[in-house]
C-alpha cells in the first residue's frame, strides 16, 4: 500500500511530551495499521531567522515523524491567533468569543502555505494525505497548487456548525471554501457532515449530494460522517490494572469510603465546567445527605493560557471552586478536588474505574473520548455511571447514558443525584449497552473506513484529468428555484 502521510498542528512524537487529545487517539490508530509519516509543528518557537525541520524515527521504524518550528509571529498569529481565538469559538458555536483580525488570518495563510512548501519536498506522488483539524483547512489547495494530484483526505475532530454560524466567518468564502479542495472531508457525527453538505450546497453551490459527491468543477467532493472510538479491549486491560495501583489506591483512601465523581476535561470554556460545577453544588444543597459522602474530583491541565477567553476561564473555575468549597466545605471535607496538573492515561484509566460517576457535560464537543474511556473502564460487575451532555458527539451514539443538557443546572445535579444512588441492576444494564455500542465502532476500524472511503474508484472528473464528470450530465441535483439561482463559485475558486 501507498505510504500514509498525516498532517496535523500538534505531533505526539514519542518521549516528547507532546500531547494531542483525542486526535493523537485517531491519528496513532492510522499510523499502527499503515505504515508512513506524521508531520506538523514541533511545538517549539524560533527564535532566529532559521527555522529548523527535523525528522525523528518512530520507535519501530514504520513511522517516521517530520516537525517544524514556528517562528513568534506565526505562534501568534496562526495558533494564538486565527485558529484558536477565531475558529475554534465559532467552530463550538461560541460566535461571541471570536476575534477576528486580518493579520491573524494572514499568519493562518502564511503557516499554511509553509506547511506546504515542506510536505512539497517530501511527497512522492502515490502518497495518500490525511490531514487533521481546523488549524489546515486550506492546505489541500496550497497542496494542489505546487502540482500534488494525491488522494488528500480532511478530518474534523470538532464540531461543524450551521452555515448560518460558520458564514459569519469573516473570509469564510476563503477559509471554509478551501476544503473542497480535499478528495473527501470526514466528520465526527452525521450532524457535522450534514452541517458542511449544507454549506457545500448553499454557499459553494456545487451540484451533487452526499450520496454521489460534489462536483466542484475539478473533482468529486465527497463528505461522511467517522465518529472516532477509543480501543476497547485494551482501555480495559489498562483501567483493571491501574485500578490496583499505588497511585489510585492512595487516592481512594484519602476519601475515605465517600464516593467519587469525577470530570477531566483541559481548560476550555467549551468543556462547560464552569457550569458543571454550579450543577453539583446545586446537587448537594439540595441533598444534604450527601454532605461529607462525596467527592468531586475535577482534573483539569490548563490550556492556551495566552488567549483571551482562557485566561478569564481559569479566574472563573477557580474562583467557583473556592466558594463551593468554602461555603459547604467542612473542616474534614473538600467538596471539589481541583487539579490542574495532566495525568497520564493509565492514571486517568484507573481513576475511572474506581468512580461513581463521571460527569462529560460539554456545552460543544466534537466527540469527546473521556465518555468513550470512562465507559471502557468500568468494572461490569459494579459499574460507575456516565453523566454526558447532549451536545457532546458521544451522545448520538451512547442513548443509554443519562443525557443531560449542561445548561440547566437543576437538571445536571438531578441526573448526578440519580447517578448516585441508581441501582445495581440499572447500572449494570446501562453499562452493558454502552459497551456494545462501544464495541462496535472500535478505533481500530476507524482508518480503514476513512481511507477506504478516500480512495475508493469514483466515476467522476478526477484531479488532473479532463474527463467530465458524469455528475455533471445529469439533471438529478435541485430543480426549480435553487437550479435557476446562479451558481456562485461553480468550476471557479474564490483566490
Ligand atoms: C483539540 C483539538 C486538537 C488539539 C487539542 C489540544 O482536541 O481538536 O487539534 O491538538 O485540542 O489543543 P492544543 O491547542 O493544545 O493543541
Amino acid at each position: 500500500m501507498a505510504r500514509l502521510v498525516v498532517v496535523s498542528n500538534r505531533v505526539a512524537v514519542p518521549k516528547s511530551g507532546t500531547r494531542a487529545g483525542g486526535l493523537e487517539v485517531a491519528v496513532m490508530a492510522a499510523l499502527k495499521r499503515y505504515p508512513g509519516l506524521w508531520f506538523g509543528w514541533s511545538g517549539r518557537i524560533s527564535h532566529g531567522k532559521e527555522i529548523e525541520t527535523r525528522i525523528h524515527g518512530g520507535e519501530d521504524d514504520r513511522i517516521s515523524y517530520v516537525v517544524t518550528d514556528l517562528p513568534k509571529e506565526d505562534y501568534d498569529e496562526y495558533y494564538n491567533g486565527f485558529a484558536n481565538a477565531v475558529l475554534w469559538p465559532i467552530l463550538h458555536y461560541r460566535l461571541d468569543l471570536a476575534q477576528y483580525s486580518r493579520r491573524d488570518l494572514s499568519g493562518y495563510m502564511r503557516v499554511n502555505e509553509r506547511f506546504a512548501d515542506e510536505l512539497h519536498k517530501i511527497l512522492q506522488p502515490d502518497d495518500i494525505v490525511w490531514v487533521h483539524d481546523y488549524h489546515l483547512f486550506p492546505l489541500a489547495k496550497a497542496l494542489r497548487e505546487r502540482g500534488h494530484r494525491n488522494k488528500i483526505g480532511f478530518f474534523l475532530h470538532t464540531p461543524f456548525p450551521p452555515p448560518e454560524i460558520i458564514t459569519a466567518l469573516p473570509q469564510h468564502e476563503r477559509i471554509v471554501y478551501a476544503l473542497s479542495h480535499y478528495d473527501l472531508a470526514g466528520f465526527q457525527t452525521e450532524i457535522d457532515a450534514a452541517n458542511f453538505a449544507r454549506y457545500v450546497e448553499t454557499e459553494c453551490r456545487f451540484p451533487g449530494d452526499r450520496e454521489r459527491g460534489y462536483d466542484t468543477g475539478q473533482h468529486i467532493l465527497r463528505i461522511g460522517a467517522f465518529p472516532v472510538g477509543i480501543e476497547v479491549e485494551s482501555f480495559s486491560r489498562m483501567a483493571r490494572r491501574a485500578a490496583r495501583s499505588s497511585f489510585v489506591t492512595g487516592v481512594l483512601e484519602s476519601l475515605s469510603q465517600r464516593a467519587l465523581i469525577i470530570g477531566v476535561d483541559r481548560l476550555d470554556y467549551s468543556k462547560g465546567i464552569n457550569h458543571r460545577l454550579e450543577a453539583f453544588e446545586r446537587f448537594l444543597r439540595a441533598n444534604p445527605e450527601w454532605h461529607n459522602n462525596v467527592t468531586f474530583l475535577q482534573i483539569t491541565p490548563k490550556s492556551r493560557s495566552l488567549i483571551e477567553g482562557y485566561a478569564e476561564m481559569e479566574k472563573l473555575v477557580s474562583g467557583i471552586v473556592g466558594r463551593i468549597n468554602g461555603s459547604l466545605g467542612e473542616a474534614a471535607w473538600t467538596p471539589i478536588r481541583y487539579v490542574n496538573r495532566a495525568h497520564t492515561r493509565t492514571a486517568l484509566a484507573g481513576l475511572y474505574r474506581a468512580a461513581r460517576a463521571a460527569l462529560v457535560t460539554p456545552l460543544r464537543d466534537g466527540m469527546n473520548l473521556v465518555a468513550k474511556e470512562y465507559v471502557a473502564a468500568q468494572d461490569p460487575d459494579d459499574p460507575g455511571v456516565l453523566i454526558l451532555s447532549r451536545f457532546a458527539g458521544a451522545a448520538l451514539e451512547f442513548k443509554p447514558a443519562l443525557l443531560v443538557n449542561p445548561y440547566d443546572p437543576d437538571a445536571v445535579g438531578a441526573a448526578i443525584f440519580r447517578a448516585l444512588s441508581m441501582p445495581l441492576a440499572e447500572r449494570r444494564a446501562r453499562q452493558a449497552a454502552l459497551m456494545q455500542i462501544l464495541a462496535k465502532n472500535d478505533i481500530r476500524d476507524w482508518p480503514e473506513k476513512f481511507l477506504e472511503k478516500l480512495t475508493e474508484p469514483l466515476a467522476g472528473r478526477q484531479h488532473g484529468t479532463d474527463e467530465a464528470s458524469p455528475l455533471l450530465s445529469e439533471p438529478a441535483w435541485p430543480e426549480g428555484e435553487a437550479a435557476r439561482r446562479p451558481p456562485l463559485y461553480l468550476g471557479k475558486l474564490p483566490q
